[in-house]
């Protein structure tokens, strides 16, 4: 496995199924001794509750110290250079996840860090996200073969995750969005060189109707993201035939399963009454968040 975890195309099909493998062995088991001794710190430069506290707690069960480090106390990119904070934090941590604005600002941390950085959520990725996601289309389908997973919304952070995971995997994906609010261009290159090694199909279109058809995971994000906070009233605009709602699910024509990685904005990108039906299956992510990154963890920071 490389050093560090910036985004899932940094990981082999053999990472993922170690990382998958020690998830549903530490899912079983609590508390273990993987990181005893060590130390974790938390970077972040934006707010957050799935993340900060499942790795928080993550680490303690692997028997780490954590330290939480609040967008004021690093002032990461402009208290000091990056890479002076990478090689400082590095002669005191074990491992640092970080949750950043720019992605630049990960890649430098990596870049100058000698211990592990593992991406927290980056403007560009969600690669922790998009693993626990992954992990709970398995433990819901038992296969990827054959499986399809509908992404309806933003091409943002948290599908060009699922898009390199996914394709990794074998999952099918089907992307819905916007018009000009298209996923990367060269991630989603990328994720199609790989599907087609993986004999996997990954579509895009602009049709919300078109992308759910057959689907046994559903999938939405928030429409406006953290740092996007002044495009809110125009992407309320540009997203409302985009709404997860049960209108929308009539065109999937099978069993479904409702997928978000919260947090959720109800009435915007998917109903109240989507959000708390029997097919979701959101509380499971969020909850396997802190399995996965939990063997994340154990096997990256040495
Ligand atoms: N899904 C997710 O990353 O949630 P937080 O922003 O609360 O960490
Ligand atoms: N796309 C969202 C994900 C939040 C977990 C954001 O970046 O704010």
């Amino acid at each position: 496995m490389n050093k560090d975890l910036i985004s899932g195309f940094d990981l082999s099909v053999s990472d993922i199924n170690a990382i998958f493998s020690l998830a549903k062995k530490l899912k079983k088991q609590k508390n273990s001794t993987e990181l005893l001794g060590k130390t974790v710190g938390l970077v972040f430069q934006k707010p957050s509750v799935r993340t900060r506290v499942s790795f928080e707690v993550g680490a303690r069960q692997l028997g780490a110290e954590c330290l939480y480090l609040a967008p004021q106390d690093i002032q990461l990119g402009s208290r000091e250079p990056i890479k002076d904070v990478a090689r400082v934090l590095s002669r005191y941590l074990d491992g640092i996840v970080a949750r950043t604005f720019s992605h630049t600002h990960i890649l430098e941390l990596a870049r100058y860090a000698k211990v592990s950085v593992i991406n927290g959520l980056s403007d560009l990725y969600h690669p922790c996200q998009a693993l626990a996601d992954v992990y709970t289309v398995y433990e819901n389908a038992g296969k990827f073969k054959g499986v399809k997973l509908a992404y309806i919304g933003d091409g943002n952070n948290v599908l060009h995750s699922l898009l390199a995971v996914g394709a990794k995997v074998g999952l099918s994906i089907s992307a819905a969005t916007p018009k000009g609010y298209e996923p990367d261009k060269e991630i989603w290159q990328e994720a199609l060189k790989i599907a087609k090694k993986t004999g996997t199909e990954i579509t895009h279109c602009y049709d919300a109707m078109q992308a759910v058809n057959g689907a046994d995971f559903v999938y939405t994000d928030v429409w406006t993201s953290m740092g996007q906070e002044k495009e809110r009233k125009k992407r309320l605009k540009d997203f409302r035939r985009f709404q997860v709602n049960a209108k929308l699910l009539e065109f999937v024509g099978k069993k479904y399963r409702i997928m978000h990685c919260m947090p959720v904005h109800r009435q915007e990108e998917i109903t109240d009454e989507v959000m708390e039906s029997k097919s979701s299956i959101v509380f499971e992510q969020a909850e396997n968040r802190l399995h996965v990154q939990k063997a994340v963890m154990a096997l990256l920071i040495k």
